[in-house]
């Protein structure tokens, strides 16, 4: 875990926990919208069943042969029915009534014959909001017979029978809404969470140790995104550590060739040693073959020689110290083998008493490199004949130095590998590493070497070094 990271409290933490909270409040908000009109439907009920009852009722009177009851009677016949008074009309007459001695005073009116959804609605809350009035209330027979019924209910009841399927309301969605919620949250934490865990923590394990294959995460078989992205991570997972598998072989191997060159560095020495002692032998078989004997094993010391110090096996770092450029240059290019017949010019332009601050051994082979690269490329095999220059000139703290000749220009093949290792030869017998040696050194002094032009007039590298004299 990073460092930056907060622990929060685990409940407000991840997606379930919001998602949690999150569906309870939607059920809870879809409940409300259930609500509204089932309440405005729950007044319509118990007025139309008040109705119905004072229907009932009033058949008790029918059945009097002079429509007369006593009053304990009429009066158990409105509890009942739980109105406080009834009163049945055809054609606007009213025929019948049961009624209490005192009629009580009526404060609205309500007919719920024909009444449209919304002025339910809005009737019911406001019964829910007054809750003490009187009400007389018109309908319909139950029965579709013709005439009509008004009854005087007391909104008390009504109202406290609202509030009770209220109540009960509230509690059913609190139950819904927190089962829903929790199936949600089960179901998250089951589906996402947890394999999203897996895979992080996978993550984290993988970054802190590659090689243990078994922080590697399972490869799943789900067809959704989480089987993706856990597929996904496993297969990069493998490459990851292929590849590092690789690297680490690549370097031990490196080694091993490192110290086998070395050892048979050693070899050819003796070897070299030997076959200088062929050319004192008569014979003229030998005295014909011991030449290419000897090129051949001076070649395979170069490449060994170049090999190791190509692998920094035994590259030392920079030691610097002041150098005096023009000198050195003059010993790189003699060093180099510059041609005695005067086939070749030798330009020194560096000028006098410009000195830099650097390793004077791996400066002297950057240059001799550069120098004999540029002798091969004029040499007599390529019938040739030219000009090899060197200036340089101080640019505030660094030294610019060009090499120039007029050769033919670096081949297509040299081009497209430049200061590449083994690759970059053009050149029988070559190695392909004198370039990528020099640029090696170069860089190591934190300085930079590049190829300024190459065509058929001629090649110029450019070597740029820190360190000038101040
Ligand atoms: N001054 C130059 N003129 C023409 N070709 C060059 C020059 N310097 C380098 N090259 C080409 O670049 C190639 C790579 O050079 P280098 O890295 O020194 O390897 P090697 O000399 O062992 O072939 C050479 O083979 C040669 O073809
Ligand atoms: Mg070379």
């Amino acid at each position: 875990m990073r460092d930056g990271e907060k622990k929060s409290p685990l409940w407000s933490r991840g997606l379930s926990a919001r998602l949690l909270v999150l569906t309870a409040a939607f059920v809870m908000l879809s409940e409300v919208l259930i609500y509204v009109p089932s309440i405005a439907r729950f007044r319509l009920t118990f007025l139309e069943n008040r109705i119905a009852d004072a229907h009932l009722a009033s058949l008790a009177l029918k059945a009097t042969p002079d429509n007369m009851i006593s009053k304990p009677l009429e009066l158990e016949l409105l509890a009942n029915a739980m109105v406080r008074g009834i009163v049945l009309k055809r054609r606007e007459a009213r025929i019948m009534m049961l009624m209490e001695d005192m009629p009580p005073k009526v404060d609205a009116v309500y007919d719920l014959r024909g009444a449209m959804a919304p002025q339910l609605i809005y009737d019911a809350f406001v019964t829910l909001a007054q809750g003490r009035r009187m009400l007389r209330v018109h309908g319909n027979f139950p029965d579709h017979s013709e005439g009509s019924l008004e009854v005087i209910v007391d909104e008390a009841q009504l109202h406290a029978a609202m509030i009770d399927y209220s109540t009960n309301i509230v509690k059913l969605s609190l139950v819904i809404s927190l089962l829903t919620a929790g199936l949600v949250f089960l179901s998250l934490q089951l589906l996402l969470v947890a394999p999203m865990r897996r895979i992080t923590a996978s993550m984290v394990a993988f970054r802190k140790a590659p090689e243990n294959a078994t922080a590697m995460i399972t490869e799943s078989k789900r067809g959704d995104e989480i089987g993706t992205a856990q597929r996904e991570l496993r297969h990069m997972q493998d490459d990851l550590r292929a590849a590092l598998a690789q690297r680490a072989h690549l370097a031990a191997l490196g080694e091993a060739v490192s110290k086998i060159n070395h050892d048979l560095r050693n070899i050819l020495a003796t070897a070299q040693l030997v076959s200088d002692r062929l050319g004192d032998v008569q014979d003229p078989t030998v005295r014909q073959v011991a030449p290419r004997l000897m090129r051949s094993i001076d070649r395979a010391i170069k490449l060994c020689s170049q090999s190791l110090s190509f692998g920094r096996a035994d590259e030392a770092a920079p030691n610097p110290e002041t150098v005096a450029l023009r000198e050195l240059a003059e010993d790189a290019v003699a060093y180099a083998g510059l041609p005695g017949d005067g086939a070749i010019t030798w330009r020194n332009d560096v000028p006098p008493g410009l000195s830099l601050h650097a390793d004077r051994e791996q400066i002297f082979r950057v240059l001799m490199n550069l120098a004999r690269n540029a002798i091969q490329a004029m040499g007599p095999d390529r019938n040739g004949g030219g000009e090899l220059a060197i200036k340089a000139e101080t640019a505030g703290s660094n030294v610019i130095i060009e090499f120039s000749d007029n050769g033919p220009g670096l081949p297509d093949k040299a081009l497209a590998h430049l200061f590449e290792a083994f690759t970059g030869s053009a050149r029988a017998g070559g190695t392909g590493l004198g370039l990528a040696i020099a640029k090696e050194l170069v860089v190591a002094h934190g300085g930079e070497l590049s190829l300024l032009k190459s065509d058929g007039a001629g090649t110029v590298f450019r070597i740029e070094l820190p360190g000038a004299p101040q």
